[in-house]
C-alpha cells in the first residue's frame, strides 16, 4: 500500500488529502478563503499567502487524522505539493511545508503540476474511464482542451487565446454587480432569466479548437451600456448560454478531430449546471460517453494532487528539494507522462 499526503495552495483554497495507491481517497480537507477575498471582488495574492500560512497546519492535521494515520509515524510513501501554476506566494507556502514534512518524516517530496492534478480528479472518480478521452479543463486561470490518448499521454489540442472561461464568468459577474466568485453567482442569477434574451456573439465558434472569451465580455459591456434596462438575470442567462455553446461545440469538435470515444470536464467551471447538462445531452445524441466529476472534484482540492503525485513518483521518482514553485508552469506534455490508475 502506498499512501501519499498532498498539499494544494495554488490559489485561494487551502487543501490537504491522503490518497491510497493513487485512487482511494482516505481523506480530503478543503478550507476555502472565498469569504476573505469576496469583499475585494477577486483573490488578493498577499492575503491568500497569509491565510494559507494560518490554515495549513490545522488542515494537514485534520487530513492526517481523518485518514486514520498517526502524525508521529504516518507511514507515507511521499508528501506531494502543487508546484505550479498559480500565485507564487501561495504556492510557496504549500511547497515549503511539504518539503519540511517530507524531511521530518524521512520520505520523498513530489512536485505536482496543478493542471495535471485536475485530470486525475476525473480518473479518481472514474478509474475505468474509456480512453482516448477529450478533457475540457475549464477553470479560473486556464481553459485547455486535452486529449488523454493512452496510459497518461496527453496532447494539448487547443486553449483560450485570451481570458479563461472562469475568468470571463468572474469579470462579467463583477460588471453585473453579482459578486465573487462569479461562476456560481451568474449561474444563480441566470435561473431567473432567459438565455435567448440577448443574442451574444459566440467567438471563434468555427475556427479550430482554440477559444476566445474577451470579445464576449466586451459584447456584454456594450450591451449593458446601450440597454441599461435589460434585466441582469437576462444578461447573465444569455452570457452563460454563449459560453456553454462555445465550450460544448469545441469539446465535440475535439472529439471528432481525435476520434476520442468520450468527453470529460475538469476545473471549477465544470461545476456549472447548464454546461454539464448541455454536454451530457450533446454527447448522448452522438453516442459519445461523457464523464462529469462531482462538484467538489471539479474545484481545487488536494486529493487530485495526491493522485497525480502517486503516478509522478512512480514514473519520475522523487522531486529534488531544490525545486521551487513555478507560477507559470505549463501543462505537461511529452513522453514522461504517468500511467493511469489500475
Ligand atoms: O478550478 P478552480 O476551482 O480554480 C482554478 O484553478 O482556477 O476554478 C475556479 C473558477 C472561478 O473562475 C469560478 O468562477 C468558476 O471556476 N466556477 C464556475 C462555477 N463554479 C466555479 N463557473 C461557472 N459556473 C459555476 N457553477
Ligand atoms: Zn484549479
Amino acid at each position: 500500500m502506498s499512501l501519499i499526503l498532498a498539499l494544494e495552495t495554488s490559489c485561494d483554497e487551502t487543501a490537504a488529502a491522503v490518497v491510497e495507491d493513487g485512487r482511494i481517497v482516505r481523506s480530503s480537507v478543503v478550507s476555502s478563503q472565498v469569504e476573505l477575498h469576496a469583499r475585494y471582488g477577486g483573490v488578493v495574492p498577499e492575503l491568500a499567502s497569509r491565510a494559507h500560512l494560518e490554515l495549513l497546519v490545522p488542515v494537514v492535521s485534520e487530513a492526517v487524522a481523518a485518514a486514520g494515520l498517526d502524525v508521529a509515524r504516518p507511514g507515507l510513501a511521499a508528501v506531494a505539493a502543487t508546484v505550479g501554476p498559480g500565485l507564487v506566494g501561495a504556492l510557496l507556502v504549500g511547497v515549503s511545508a511539504a518539503k519540511a514534512l517530507a524531511l521530518a518524516w524521512d520520505v520523498p517530496f513530489v512536485g505536482v503540476n496543478h493542471l495535471e492534478g485536475h485530470l486525475y480528479a476525473a480518473l479518481l472518480e472514474e478509474p475505468g474511464l474509456e480512453l482516448p478521452v477529450v478533457v475540457e479543463l475549464v477553470s479560473g486561470g486556464h481553459t485547455l482542451l486535452i486529449e488523454m490518448s493512452g496510459p497518461g499521454r496527453y496532447e494539448v489540442l487547443g486553449g483560450t487565446v485570451d481570458d479563461a472561461a472562469g475568468e470571463a464568468f468572474d469579470k462579467v459577474a463583477r460588471l453585473l454587480g453579482l459578486g465573487y466568485p462569479g461562476g456560481p453567482a451568474i449561474e444563480a442569477a441566470a435561473r431567473g432569466g432567459s438565455p435567448d434574451a440577448v443574442a451574444f456573439t459566440r467567438p471563434m465558434l468555427h475556427e479550430g479548437l482554440d477559444v476566445s472569451f474577451s470579445g464576449l465580455k466586451t459584447a456584454v459591456v456594450h450591451h449593458v451600456r446601450a440597454h441599461p434596462g435589460t434585466a441582469v438575470e437576462d444578461v447573465a442567462a444569455s452570457f452563460q448560454a454563449a459560453v456553454v455553446d462555445v465550450l460544448v461545440h469545441k469539446a465535440l469538435a475535439a472529439a471528432e478531430t481525435t476520434g476520442a470515444r468520450g468527453i470529460c470536464l475538469a476545473g471549477g467551471v465544470a461545476a456549472n449546471g447548464p454546461l454539464r447538462e448541455a454536454l451530457r445531452n450533446a454527447c448522448a445524441a452522438r453516442g459519445l460517453s461523457v464523464f462529469l466529476p462531482s462538484r467538489p472534484m471539479c474545484t481545487d482540492n488536494a486529493a487530485m494532487i495526491a493522485a497525480a503525485g502517486h503516478y509522478r513518483l512512480l514514473v519520475d521518482g522523487p522531486t529534488g528539494l531544490g525545486a521551487g514553485a513555478q507560477a507559470n508552469l505549463r501543462f505537461p506534455t511529452g513522453a514522461a507522462a504517468p500511467p493511469r490508475p489500475t
